[in-house]
């Protein structure tokens, strides 16, 4: 094996095994009984499923993404994976399925991990080992509705930096012409069939060169999400009527971020939050208008692949208006991004317990 790691995309790299873990059931009265099996290590990187599986017909499937990170200190780290089994279990509920416990989820991470270490990228390349938790109904149907066998997968692969020759900005183009996911659809969910409903938005906004900014299905008013992101932006204000003379001086710091019900709720963006708040920072989660782009001083889209994404500039066809935001990443975003790599690279002392360090 011979990777050139700091050559890597976003693209799938096979690895030596996968873990699988399967689940068998009866309904009754409305209620899924049944029970997983042992994950175990194949590898096989192939399933054998039925035509009519409900992952096939009916798109019965959820996912997750999580890193996997080499420290400075040579340990192996992943981030938050509790959050990721919390979120999938939420997306299994949504679509009727049976979803791994905490403690299943977890053991499969590690054996994927142990597994595949010889594909954990070293220290200082930038890249990172991706986990891609897939849930899937594997039984035949043919009259619509959900199944009662599951399939549980950890598929590995390593990434590349995302940020290859620095940290650098992106321009997002405002999208009303596409709904991603209704109000009180499965947007807040990580399902596969928000991500192909989305891609008529994304793949055209990607031929104009731009990334696609959703806005709310109901108004198109609102922003919602910035593609496989969640938005953020930084507002700075002095209010010095409201302060002391000495304190005025000192810029209010404003973290606002998107509230919706056809949200995924981001764990960067959980975790960014938490730290603009140690920061001293006002956080606001709330419905923000795209026309409220103007009073903001930095803009970016926020997720596991690229932490922080700062965005140069959101073009609003409809409008025929242009929202900028400077060419070079902000001095806040730029600070939250260090804060929370820092974390993940065990640099910096990991206060909230995020990191769980697998003994290898
Ligand atoms: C639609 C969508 N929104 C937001 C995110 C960011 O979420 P996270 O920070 O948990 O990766 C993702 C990626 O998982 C996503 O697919």
């Amino acid at each position: 094996m011979n990777i050139d790691w700091k050559e890597l995309g976003f693209h799938y790299t096979e690895t030596d095994t996968i873990v699988r873990c399967s689940f068998s059931g009866e309904w009754k009265n409305g209620e899924l009984i049944g029970e997983w099996g042992e994950p175990y290590i194949t590898t096989d990187k192939y399933i054998s499923l039925h035509v009519s599986a409900t992952c096939l017909q009916y798109g019965q499937e959820a996912f997750e993404g999580l890193k996997v990170f080499r420290g400075a200190d040579g340990k192996v780290r992943v981030f938050r994976w509790q959050e990721n089994a919390k979120r999938m279990q939420r997306s299994a509920l949504a679509l009727k399925m049976a979803a791994p416990t905490e403690e299943i989820f977890g053991k499969a991470v590690r054996m994927a991990v142990k597994s595949n270490l010889a594909y954990l990228p070293p220290y200082e390349t930038g890249a990172t080992l991706y986990l891609r938790p897939l849930l899937i109904g594997t039984t035949p149907r043919l009259g619509v509705g959900p199944g009662r066998d599951f399939e549980f997968i950890i598929i590995p692969s390593p990434i590349g930096p995302y940020y290859k020759g620095g940290f650098h900005t992106t321009t997002f183009i405002v999208n009303r012409t596409v709904d991603r996911a209704a109000p009180l659809g499965t947007g807040q969910y990580k399902v596969g069939g928000n991500y192909a409903a989305s891609f008529r938005a994304t793949e055209a906004a990607h031929l104009q060169g731009y990334d696609c900014l959703f806005t709310d299905s109901k108004t198109h008013r609102y922003i919602d999400e910035c593609s496989a992101a969640n938005f953020i932006g930084i507002k700075e204000s002095k209010e010095e009527s409201r302060r002391s003379k000495a304190e005025s001086q000192e810029p209010l710091i404003e973290y606002l971020t998107p509230r919706s019900t056809a949200i995924l709720p981001s764990i960067t963006n959980d975790s960014l939050i938490t730290l603009a708040r140690e920061l001293g920072w006002r956080v606001s989660r709330r419905r923000i208008r795209i026309d409220e782009l103007d009073n903001i001083d930095e803009a970016a889209a926020c997720g596991t692949a690229c932490v922080i994404s700062p965005i140069d500039r959101v073009i609003d066809p409809d409008k025929g208006k242009v929202y900028n935001f400077g060419s070079e990443p902000g001095e806040r975003l730029t600070c939250l991004y260090h804060m929370l790599q820092d974390i993940q690279y065990g640099r910096a002392e990991d206060k909230h317990g995020w990191c769980e360090i697998i003994d290898c």
